[in-house]
């Protein structure tokens, strides 16, 4: 009993968030590097506020990040001494393809990639490659508008060609596009998605997701057909919504806001538009342009297992104006009386893991992978620079009781769990480094000032102890 032998114990990261070296490499600028940390940035990650380069009035913290870039041998080096089976990390699109539109890739930017897998191997961690994970050569953005246009799967569709081949026998678990339902709440972040006066908002976000789920398909096809060892997911930004009440409307809200997220999966997973979301499209006035032959390309080529983040569950009333809000990923949710929040209100609910893994299950059939899940706290280093971390540990140490749960008693097939930001990263909704993740500090602040030095947290032991007995040792002292 208790998780397969293989299960796949590691930590995820994203590109934008940790490799900074935004001009290094030959790699061209991207949507990811222009969103400021402070006020703006909620109106530039949601496509209202035009910022397509630097100014001098904003502070950009991906352009250098925690510097993976020149450091990853010693972060590697660190998540092999935790014993990671897996490291979740995405392909910066413009290291490989600067301005998205080439006919030839960047070698500097393919050999970079190339050298972290082979480290990876080296300790034998498997990697597990997200191709884009927010991010969008700013040169496809200004020349086409990003995933407004068609012409985006086809250099979707060379970037995923050159991967494949360069890194056969390398990678073996690809996620096309990550929180691919995030195109919905930031659509810039998520999709380069910016906003003229007078667009039907709604019609150029449900078309540019139509591109993104075909392209998604062809990038599963090309994966299969390069290396019937690729095995390919989508990934959700998940958390199943609870109704309010047990009156019916508030039941029926949950329905459709689940919908809403799963709406994409459905797509990835079972191959067609479900038909609550051909009607709701219908109602909303959204005419989709197809081209030939894509619902076939839908149908034949659906996603190996389904991976999905997750912080929290949320709550759907019919009357949400009269009832408090909390935040929560990106966007906000009723709050939940019943559960306690973390430092920045995202509610805590292990619980709501195990429901959503059923949830998920239930609907798809297929494995599943939860790629992201963990605690965004402020971490204090002691005099000597360490931090006692029992809060993330007791929130790590629940959510794996509960998906654990969800493995033995509900029979659930999981194939791994990657905590999110394994070393401490940019925050993605606020631009923070105070918003810390991981199992390693990093001497690094809000504004930019710090030595980068990587220091081991309290939960780097504790994590290693439980990748070490295969999740049978959860015990927090
Ligand atoms: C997910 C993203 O939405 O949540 C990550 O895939 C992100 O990129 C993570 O960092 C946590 O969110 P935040 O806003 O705390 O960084």
């Amino acid at each position: 009993m208790g998780f397969r032998k293989d299960f796949l114990w590691g930590g995820a990261t994203a590109a934008n968030q940790c490799e900074g070296g935004y001009n290094e490499g030959g790699r061209g600028l991207a949507n990811v590097d222009v969103v400021p940390i402070g006020p703006d940035r909620f109106p530039v990650i949601t496509g209202e506020m035009k910022m397509f380069d630097f100014d001098d009035d904003h502070f950009y913290p991906a352009k250098e990040a925690i510097d993976m870039y020149h450091r990853w041998q010693e972060d590697i080096a660190l998540f092999a001494e935790m014993g990671f089976k897996t490291y979740r990390l995405s392909i910066a699109w413009s290291r490989i393809f600067p301005n998205g539109d080439e006919k030839e890739p960047n070698e500097e930017g393919l050999k970079f990639y190339e050298d972290i897998f082979k480290e990876c191997k080296k300790y034998g961690i498997e990697p597990l490659v997200t191709i884009t994970h927010f991010d969008c050569p700013m040169h496809l953005i200004k020349e086409y508008g990003a995933w407004r246009s068609r012409k985006l799967v086809g250099f979707y569709e060379n970037l995923c060609h050159v991967i494949f081949n360069r890194y056969k026998g390398l990678v073996k678990y690809w996620l096309t596009f990550n929180e691919i339902n995030m195109i919905l709440h930031a659509p810039f972040m998520g999709a380069g998605l910016y906003f003229e006066e007078g667009d039907n908002k709604d019609q150029v976000k449900y078309q540019a997701a139509h591109h993104e789920l075909v392209a998604s398909a062809i990038a599963t096809k090309i994966a299969h057909e390069v290396d019937p060892e690729n095995k390919v997911g989508c990934m959700l930004a998940a958390g199943a919504y609870y109704p309010y009440s047990c009156k019916p409307e508030d039941v029926f809200a949950s329905r459709n806001n689940d919908r809403e997220n799963y709406f994409f999966i459905d797509v990835q997973s079972r191959g067609e538009y479900p038909a609550y979301a051909l009607k709701d499209l219908e109602r909303k006035g959204i005419e989709l342009k197809m081209e030939k032959g894509d619902l076939e390309l839908l149908k034949e080529n659906t996603v190996d297992f389904i991976s999905f983040s997750y912080y929290s569950s949320r709550v759907s009333t019919t009357d949400p104006e009269l009832l408090e809000q909390t935040a929560g990923n990106i966007f906000a949710s009723v709050k939940n009386p019943y559960l306690k929040a973390s430092e920045w209100g995202w509610q805590i609910d292990p619980l709501g893991l195990r429901i959503t893994l059923n949830d998920i299950y239930d609907r798809y059939q297929k494995p599943l992978f939860i790629v992201e899940n963990g605690l965004g706290a402020v971490d204090t280093p002691d005099s000597d620079g360490y931090v006692i971390d029992d809060y993330r540990i007791e929130y790590l140490a629940a959510h794996i009781a509960a998906m654990k749960d969800a493995v033995e008693l509900d029979g659930v097939d999981l194939l791994g769990y990657t905590t999110w930001g394994c070393i401490d990263l940019v925050s993605a909704g606020t631009g923070e480094m105070k918003k810390r993740y991981g199992f390693i500090y990093v001497d690094r602040d809000n504004e930019g000032n710090g030595t980068l030095a990587r220091t081991k947290k309290k939960s780097f032991d504790w994590y290693k102890q439980v990748i070490a007995t295969n999740g049978e040792d959860l015990s927090t002292e």
